[in-house]
C-alpha cells in the first residue's frame, strides 16, 4: 500500500470527499484573522489595584450560601426567574481538554462574568466523570459527591452547599468526583441523583457546568447530562482518531433516545496544532452535522499544562488568540453573560507543591473511618 492509499483510508474514516494531503502547508486561519474569529485589537495589560474589585481578598471569596444573591429571594420571585444555564462539556475522546475547558469556563465566568444587570455570575462546576480529575487540577480532593450522597439521602440545598469546594483565585465552586471510582460507588451515582443535585444547585447559581466523561454507554450522560443540558460544548482536537470518534458520537447524540438538536451543540477545537495534516476546514468537513467552530484554543502545553500543574485556572492570557478563544467560549456557552477585564493579567504565584497536597488529602480521606 503506498502513501496515497493511507491518505485515502484516512479520508474515508473521516468521511472526507478527497484524500487528505500528507502535509497540509496551510496557514493557520488564526494567523489570517478572519473577521468572525480574529483576535480582539491588542489592549495594554492592566494590573489590578490591590483593593480593586478584581482583587480577591486574602481569605478567599465567601463560601457562605447566604452571601449569594438568590438564596434569600422570595420563593415566588425565584419561581418566575429563569433557571440557571446548564452547560455540559463532552467529548467521546479522553485527553482532548474537556476538564481544561470546563475549569477555564467556570473560573472565567466566576471571576469576570457579569449578568445583564451587572451582577456577578454564580457558577458551579460538577465533575460528572467517575474518573474525573477536577480536584487534582485545583489541589482539592474532598469532600466529594459521594460524601454528599452517602451521608445525606435527601440532598437539601444546605447539604449540597457544605460539599462544594471553592477555587480561591476565581470563586468557582466545585462538586468533586469520588476519590475511588469503583463500581459500588458508580452504582450510587445515578442519573436521577445528579439531576437532583443540579436542580438543587439551581436555587442559587446562574450557570452549572457539567464536566462529562467520555462513554456514551454511561446512563449519567445519555439519560441526564447530554439530553438535559441547555448547551453541549463538544470538544475535539485536530487528530484523525478524535474526529472519527466525534462523528460517531454526534450521530448517536442526534438519534433517539438522546435526540439532541444540533443547534444546541457548540464545537470547541482545542489543542489546535498547525501543519499536522488536518486544518479547520477538514475538521468541519469531517463533522458534517456541525456548521462552525465556536471556539479555538491553540496547542500550548506551557500555558495549559503549566496552569494545571500550578493548580491555577486560566483566567485570561497574554496571547490574544487564547483571549479570543475565551471570549468565543463564553459567547457559545452563555450568550447573555458578558466578560469584564479580560485584559487584566493576574500575576501567577510561585508554584506550590500541588501533587504532594493532593496525595496527602486523598490519603487522609481514604484512611478516615467511615
Ligand atoms: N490547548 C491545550 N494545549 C496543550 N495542552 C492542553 C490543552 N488543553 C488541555 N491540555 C492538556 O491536555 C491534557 C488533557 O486535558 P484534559 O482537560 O484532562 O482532557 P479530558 O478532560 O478531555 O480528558 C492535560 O494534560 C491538559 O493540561
Ligand atoms: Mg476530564
Amino acid at each position: 500500500m503506498d502513501g496515497s492509499d493511507d491518505a485515502r483510508d484516512l479520508a474515508d474514516l473521516l468521511g472526507l470527499p478527497q484524500a487528505l494531503p500528507r502535509r497540509t502547508p496551510e496557514v493557520s486561519p488564526l494567523l489570517q484573522t478572519p473577521p468572525s474569529v480574529g483576535p480582539a485589537p491588542p489592549s495594554p495589560m492592566r494590573w489590578p489595584a490591590l483593593n480593586s474589585p478584581e482583587s480577591v481578598p486574602a481569605s478567599g471569596v465567601s463560601s457562605s450560601m447566604a452571601d449569594w444573591p438568590g438564596v434569600d429571594e422570595p420563593a415566588a420571585r425565584r419561581a418566575t426567574a429563569p433557571g440557571p444555564t446548564v452547560v455540559a462539556v463532552f467529548s467521546p475522546k479522553g485527553g482532548v481538554g474537556k476538564t481544561t475547558v470546563s475549569i477555564m469556563l467556570g473560573a472565567v465566568l466566576a471571576r469576570r462574568g457579569r449578568m445583564a444587570n451587572g451582577g456577578q455570575v454564580r457558577v458551579c462546576l460538577v465533575d460528572l466523570d467517575l474518573f474525573g480529575d477536577v480536584g487534582a487540577r485545583l489541589g482539592k480532593a474532598v469532600p466529594t459527591v459521594l460524601d454528599l450522597v452517602r451521608g445525606h439521602p435527601s440532598i437539601t440545598p444546605e447539604d449540597v452547599e457544605r460539599h462544594l469546594v471553592e477555587e480561591r483565585s476565581s470563586g468557582l465552586r466545585v462538586l468533586l468526583a469520588p476519590v475511588t471510582p469503583d463500581a459500588v460507588n458508580a452504582a450510587v451515582l445515578t442519573p436521577s441523583v445528579y439531576r437532583r443535585i443540579v436542580e438543587t444547585l439551581s436555587a442559587w447559581h446562574d450557570v452549572v457546568i457539567l464536566d462529562c466523561g467520555t462513554e456514551l454507554t454511561d446512563p449519567v450522560l445519555t439519560s441526564y447530562a447530554i439530553p438535559s443540558a441547555d448547551r453541549v460544548l463538544f470538544v475535539v482536537n485536530n487528530e484523525a482518531a478524535t474526529l472519527a470518534a466525534a462523528r460517531k458520537a454526534l450521530a448517536l447524540m442526534a438519534d433517539k433516545p438522546m435526540s439532541v438538536p444540533m443547534g444546541r451543540i457548540s464545537l470547541v477545537l482545542n489543542q489546535r496544532a498547525d501543519e499536522v495534516g488536518i486544518g479547520d476546514t477538514d475538521v468541519l468537513r469531517s463533522l458534517p452535522r456541525v456548521r462552525r467552530i465556536a471556539a479555538r484554543f491553540p496547542d500550548d502545553r506551557r500555558l495549559f499544562v503549566g496552569s494545571a500543574n500550578q493548580g491555577r485556572p486560566i483566567l485570561t492570557s497574554t496571547d490574544p488568540v487564547v483571549r479570543q478563544g475565551i471570549a468565543d467560549l463564553v459567547a457559545a456557552a452563555v450568550p447573555d453573560i458578558h466578560l469584564v477585564d479580560l485584559d487584566v493579567i493576574v500575576p501567577a504565584p510561585a508554584p506550590k507543591p500541588l501533587l504532594a497536597r493532593i496525595l496527602a488529602r486523598a490519603a487522609a480521606h481514604a484512611l478516615r473511618p467511615s
